[in-house]
């Protein structure tokens, strides 16, 4: 922390009195129920001690089968980002269910000797919407639900949300997020409800609420609900900017940020919390006693189960994937084990056995994971497709959903300007630009039907979903005008108004942690640039997870939106921004900024809206005078080809020759269309943060820059790791029409990553650069950057 004090302080304060409003009162969780704790005591007693430690185990879809879960009784299995059943990302719903039914069918099958059967749960990250589904309605991210501050809108999403999880069979959401992000240049701030811990705590309990139903009345946690998660506990948020860093300073500090969230949340009977990647103090919070047991346990009398993240066990000292005795000592009671559970079971039950891990311990973890299920009423739950809403495939997606979603993007709008042009006129001609306009993935952001979002997906993994262009030319059209989708911003015939939808393209966790708060999107810049010089008035609409530094955007704009990332239904943006014949509001500005806007793209940067701000049409914000340079800290020096995700605006295509046309390939990961290559990701450093790029026949794979840069004073750094597939030779050269000289990459990278001085690719300016190959190759890319090097180095033999 430590940025802007004066407002960090105010913040504080605000959760400090909240802090203690429940210190007095501790949350009020359901009494423990003794009927319940009965029944648990009575499976217990017949629970063999393998079976109970697959309670406490959690693979990923990806990894394991019904045959397994028959074989092993896990107590949950968790689809990743990534997974879905047939290892089809893109399943149809009817396989999500069908995949529910083979597990709880596995999972209750009867045991020998009277031993109880327990059916599994089924976890997902079900964030914004059921959004791993096709056709699910996409609610806005947390970052918009925020600045919409409506807490009974909350509960509505969030019982939306549950529905739709219900159809297909799915029992448990990994949400709601409850980090308070301090420093928005984390990628996943957009998951963070507010800077300001008290906004988060007035917003997750009723989503907590609308997910599970509200405690002590008829539907809680029915057939039309599903367990909700409080993640990730605790700090996350404060790990300055950092994904899975560590939050740092006085613990009753941290606590009044970072915790505050947690009583309310529980207080409205959240069943289960998420451990947190990240650390506290330096401890990381999977192996964490005082903070998982002592704050959580004693102090916020949580009583049901503490999940945790991806591995994140593996992260502990002493800790491997497969082994993690100190994290179920330190309180965790489920191991997210997405792979490697045959390693950690065995561990487990021998760490169990030889008593590094007291029995006692273990019958408490599986206590908290029965009682959860019990509560749930799992035991006396038809089979999954079975239940009220299983299979009413018209729910995903269905109207109310959308109308629900739509007034959620439409009260999440932050108006940042407007010099007069808004509302559009409805009879008006409008010029509809910019790569977002018309892209339901990139409006929907990370955590959508796969981990990344974006990349591969394209309209028709979205049925039903409209794009913002799509409801502002229904709008304008209802009313007599037109809108015009023109990507590059080129008109035939003068509009009278242009909206440009530019901003940040999807990513989730680490692939969107950013050294400083600058906006990378140079076609929204050149675009807004172009519109101002032709004098169109123009309203320019901000895609991003976050505020970012937009002072050139929004002095060349007459007006600015933030639309964060609204998610499936666009209309929400017509429904603000067009007004009536009379150019009179439909709808006003009603979202307020949940973050403060920052003026510089630095980390210390003081703010230019502060948190709260955001105008309406009766009151025009107030435009603060901002600097136009982005005076970062030198990591421009670099350019980034590819590290873990493309670099800003790099385009990679592919080609069998290269007299052939190009095929694209976004976000380097899929086939091209001509069948040259097919690249899949792998763990170089983190979760697929590689790519394995493998040749099927002879052809090229160019990243072209996104601008020119002198070959003088730059080199070309490449990390990859020797692949056993690889034939080879794989070749890399400057992507230019006559670039004659190429190198060829040692099969085995040396220690150091490979450094080419661009002087020895030949061209005095370099576009892009290539790889090729002659035939069959693989090459495993960890990254490729071009930096600038000191002293002009001549190319010699050895490079
Ligand atoms: C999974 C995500 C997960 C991530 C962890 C990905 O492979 O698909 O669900 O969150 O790894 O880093
Ligand atoms: C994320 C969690 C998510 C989990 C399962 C992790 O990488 O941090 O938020 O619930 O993966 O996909």
């Amino acid at each position: 922390m430590g940025k802007a004090g004066g407002h960090c302080r105010l913040l504080a304060w605000s959760a400090a009195s909240l802090m203690a409003a429940w210190a007095t009162a501790a949350p009020a969780q359901p009494a423990a129920d003794p009927a319940i704790e009965a029944r648990i005591d009575a499976l217990l007693a017949r629970m063999t001690l393998p079976h109970k430690i697959a309670q406490l185990i959690q693979p990923d879809i990806s990894t394991i089968t019904p045959d397994d879960m028959r074989r092993y009784r896990f107590g949950s299995y968790l689809n990743g980002g990534n997974s879905g059943p047939g290892g089809n990302d893109k399943a149809p719903p009817a396989a999500w269910l069908a995949l529910a039914d083979a597990m709880w069918d596995a999972s209750s099958a009867p045991l020998p000797d009277g031993e109880p059967a327990i059916p599994a749960i089924w976890g997902t990250d079900a964030v914004h919407g059921h959004n791993n589904i096709t056709g699910a309605t996409l609610f806005p991210h947390n970052v918009a639900l925020g600045a919409a501050d409506d807490p009974a809108l909350m509960r509505r999403i969030g019982a939306a949300t549950a529905a739709e999880i219900a159809v297909t069979g799915i029992d448990w959401a990994f949400a709601p997020t409850l980090a308070v992000a301090r420093d928005t240049r984390w990628g996943r701030s957009y998951e963070s409800l507010s800077e300001d811990p008290a906004r988060v705590a007035r917003l997750g309990a009723p989503m907590v609420e609308g997910l599970q139903g509200v405690p002590g009345t008829p539907g809680w946690l029915d057939q039309h609900h599903v367990i909700a998660t409080l993640k990730h506990f605790f700090g996350d948020g404060g790990t300055g900017g950092i994904d899975r860093g560590d939050t740092t300073g006085p613990l009753a500090e941290l606590e009044r940020v970072h915790l505050a969230p947690y009583p309310p949340a529980i207080a409205a009977g959240a069943q289960t919390v998420m451990a947190s990647f990240s650390s506290i103090n330096g401890a990381k919070m999977h192996g964490n006693r005082a903070l998982l047991t002592g704050v959580l346990r004693d102090r916020l009398h949580f009583d049901g189960l503490v999940v945790g993240d991806w591995n994140g066990h593996g992260l502990v000292p002493g800790c491997t994937n497969t082994d993690c005795a100190p994290a179920l000592l330190a309180g965790l009671d489920v191991f997210m084990v997405p792979e490697d559970w045959r390693g950690l079971y065995a561990t487990t039950l021998r760490e169990a056995q030889d008593g590094t891990i007291p029995l006692a311990r273990i019958d408490q973890a599986v206590r908290r994971v029965l009682r959860v299920k019990l509560r749930y009423g799992l035991f006396d739950k038809p089979r999954p497709a079975q239940r009220a809403l299983a299979g009413q495939w018209d729910q995903l997606g269905s109207p109310d959903h959308r109308a629900l979603a739509r007034e959620a993007v439409r009260k999440s709008l932050v108006l940042l300007k407007n010099d007069g042009v808004l509302p559009l006129r409805a009879t008006a001609r409008v010029l509809v630009a910019g790569r977002g306009a018309d892209d339901i993935a990139r409006q929907s952001g990370g955590w959508t039907i796969s981990w990344q979002g974006g990349g591969t997906l394209t309209k028709a993994d979205f049925p039903g979903a409209t794009s913002l262009y799509a409801g502002l030319a229904e709008a304008l059209k209802a009313a007599g005008g037109t809108a015009e989708l023109s990507p590059d911003g080129r008109f035939a015939t003068r509009p009278d108004a242009a909206v440009v939808v530019f901003g940040e393209a999807p990513y989730a966790e680490y692939a969107g942690d950013s050294p400083d708060h600058a906006l990378h999107d140079g076609e929204g810049l050149a675009l807004l640039r172009k519109l101002h010089a032709a004098h169109v008035p123009t309203v320019a609409v901000l895609l991003s997870g976050r505020p970012l530094w937009t002072a050139r955007e929004l002095a060349l704009a007459d007006a600015f939106v933030a639309a964060w990332l609204p998610g499936s239904e666009g209309e929400g943006l017509a429904d603000v921004l067009v007004g009536d014949a009379a150019a009179r509001p439909r709808f006003d500005f009603t979202g307020r900024l949940a973050f403060h806007w920052p003026a510089t793209c630095r980390d210390d940067a003081p703010p230019a809206y502060a948190l709260g701000a955001g105008g309406s049409y009766a009151a025009p914000p107030h435009v603060p005078a901002l600097v136009p340079v982005c005076a970062a800290p030198a990591t421009t020096a670099t350019t980034v080809l590819f590290r873990r995700v493309l670099g800003d605006d790099v385009v990679v295509s592919v080609r069998a020759t290269a007299a052939d046309p190009p095929q694209a390939l976004p976000a380097l990961v899929g086939n091209d269309a001509a069948g040259v290559v097919n690249v899949s990701t792998f763990d170089a450093r983190a979760q697929e943060d590689g790519r394995r790029i493998e040749w099927r026949k002879a052809g090229l794979v160019s990243f072209a820059l996104p601008r020119a840069l002198p070959a003088k004073g730059h080199a070309l750094v490449i990390e990859y790791q020797a692949d056993p597939g690889s034939a080879g030779p794989i070749r890399v050269g400057a992507d230019c029409a006559g670039c004659r000289i190429t190198r060829v990459l040692p099969p085995a990278p040396g220690r150091a990553p490979l450094r080419i001085p661009l002087a020895c690719l030949g061209p005095a300016r370099v576009t892009g650069v290539r790889f090729s190959a002659p035939g069959a190759a693989v090459l495993r890319l960890i990254s490729a950057t071009i930096v600038t090097t000191h002293g002009a180095r001549a190319c010699s033999a050895g490079h």
